[in-house]
């Protein structure tokens, strides 16, 4: 029977001095959650009635992260004396008094930690009938760590690195099982234990570790439950682990995507995914993608090379290549890329295009609408069928406020317009190249601002003699190409064209 815990404790309140970083340690991510994010939520798949977060440095930012990702979480304030000890009797300040059962402390700092591990912990305490039972592991470098000091009859005590250190303790020194910093206590033993731990050690601190010793001390069961998959137990307590952490959870996201949702991952070594992005089958993760947030993809996708995708959806079939793309969604069979950047609000639909070079932001682009090259498109909403021609810019903004554009079904805009805001344009409606569009456009009308063109017939010769323009020029006409009929376009002509 899979045991569940009466409480579970996570403690946040340390200064994370070694991160030598003016953000809390707990607010630091990685896979796209704070430190304690991860904490709270493996804690929280126990089920256990009572969460309680323990906070000191930066207490309100991390209070606000705690609530927010697990709403119902109690928050304990701990005070000016420091320790893990200290931190969890704070804990239990805020528990009820007369809480029994086991009651499971963990660190915020382990993010690898699963609710498995903990469920198995909190099993084998309680049917073992134990008073502490910590979770350890035996690791090739223990420096740093808590040593577990093991007797005939179980865990004797746990020892600090820093006090074995300073006590030239060798012996203890050469243990290879760790304190992993989690926990399951019997409530009553944790609280009446806690009273006798002191601050006489080389820190000044009251450790929760000493708690052991005492149990034992006063004849209760205490042992060890070890885990054999060591990144689970591994701290963060600097920027190196912090990024060793990071690597190992990306690994561990790209092995459960390829193995369970049957997604194709080229490169894993330059492929970062987030823990809350999904992605579905035959879809194919190209060289050097970021996917971030919230991001979901369909099945059968092909996303990358080098594509950030920020909380952004994806629908099936579609295709993102070069690609920075941020709060948007690319609809389904849709093409973007390459080098495309989609800002917040951009949605591209079913079998649409967005190409090279184009930037868009909170703009509504319609089903097999194509803006193929060299735009800016914010603030519009584009029908179905649309064609934007290359270099056309919606001029959403005068400077000082943003107004919208409106481009109606299977309009098409030449190339090198300017659209300028507040503006209709309607349903079949052309653009004709070149154009400035300050008014409505209404449906099946041509809009056209273009400036007359002239032709000034031996303008080379006479004010670029002999130059290689010239002789080009000399050189065409005496091949006897006749230059008025190929190169020359009737007025007629060009205020009919949209090219
Ligand atoms: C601690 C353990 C060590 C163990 C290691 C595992 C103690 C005394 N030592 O050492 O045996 O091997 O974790 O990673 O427990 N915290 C508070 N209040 C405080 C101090 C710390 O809430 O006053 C919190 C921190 O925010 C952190 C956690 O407790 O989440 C552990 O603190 P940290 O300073 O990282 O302890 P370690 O030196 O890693
Ligand atoms: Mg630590």
């Amino acid at each position: 029977m899979i045991a569940t815990p009466a409480a579970a404790v996570v403690l946040a309140a340390g200064d994370g001095t070694r991160m030598k970083s003016r953000t809390s340690k707990m607010l630091h991510a990685i896979g796209g959650r704070t430190l304690v994010a991860h904490a709270m939520l493996t804690v929280g798949e126990t089920n256990a009635p009572y969460l309680v977060g323990v906070v000191r440095a930066h207490r309100d930012a991390v209070a606000a992260e705690i609530s927010a990702v697990w709403p119902g979480a109690l928050i304990a304030d701990q005070d000016d004396i420091p320790g893990t000890g200290r931190a969890t009797e704070c804990a239990l300040n805020v528990l009820p008094a007369d809480l029994r059962g086991t009651v499971l402390v963990t660190y915020g700092d382990t993010p690898l930690l699963a609710s498995q591990t903990l469920l198995e912990l909190t099993t084998v305490h309680e049917s073992a009938s134990n008073a502490v039972t910590v979770l350890t592991a035996r690791v090739p470098d223990p420096t740093g760590y808590g040593r577990i000091v093991r007797d005939a009859h179980g865990v004797r005590s746990i020892v600090e690195h820093k006090d074995a250190v300073s006590g030239g303790d060798q012996e203890t020194l050469a243990i290879d099982e760790i304190n992993s910093g989690t926990y399951a206590f019997d409530a009553e033993v944790l609280r009446s234990s806690l009273k006798s731990v002191s601050i006489d050690n080389i820190q000044g601190e009251k450790y929760l570790t000493d708690v052991l010793g005492i149990a034992r001390g006063a004849g209760a069961r205490v042992d060890a439950h070890i885990v054999t998959d060591t990144w689970q137990i591994e701290g963060v307590n600097n920027k190196v682990q912090l990024a060793a952490m990071e690597k190992e959870l990306n690994r561990r996201t790209l092995e459960r995507l390829m193995r369970e949702q049957g997604v194709i991952v080229a490169d894993p070594a330059t492929t970062w995914v987030d823990v809350g992005v999904s992605v579905g089958s035959d879809t194919r993760i190209d060289p050097g993608c970021q996917l971030l947030g919230t991001t979901t993809i369909g099945v059968g996708c092909t996303i990358g090379p080098d594509v950030t995708l920020k909380d952004t959806e994806v629908h099936n079939g579609a295709s993102v290549i070069r690609t920075h793309a941020e709060f948007a969604l690319i609809g389904e069979d849709a093409a973007v890329g390459p080098f495309s950047y989609l800002r917040a609000g951009t949605t591209l639909g079913k079998g649409g295009k967005i190409g090279g070079f184009v930037e868009t932001k909170n703009a509504q682009i319609g089903d097999e609408t194509k803006v193929p090259h060299l735009t800016y498109c914010g603030d519009a909403t584009i029908g179905k069928g649309v064609n934007i021609g290359a270099g056309t810019i919606f001029a959403n903004y005068d400077g000082v406020a943003k107004y919208h554009i409106d481009v109606g079904a299977y309009s098409f805009v030449g190339s090198n317009s300017v659209i300028v805001a507040p503006c209709t344009i309607g349903d079949g409606v052309y653009v004709a190249a070149g154009s400035v569009v300050v008014n409505d456009i209404e449906p099946g009308y041509l809009g056209v601002t273009r400036a007359q063109q002239r032709n000034v017939d031996g303008w080379v010769a006479r004010r670029r003699t002999d130059t290689k323009t010239h002789e080009a020029a000399e050189a065409a006409k005496n091949a006897n190409l006749d230059a008025t009929h190929q190169y020359t376009k009737t007025e007629d002509q060009q205020g009919d064209s949209p090219e």
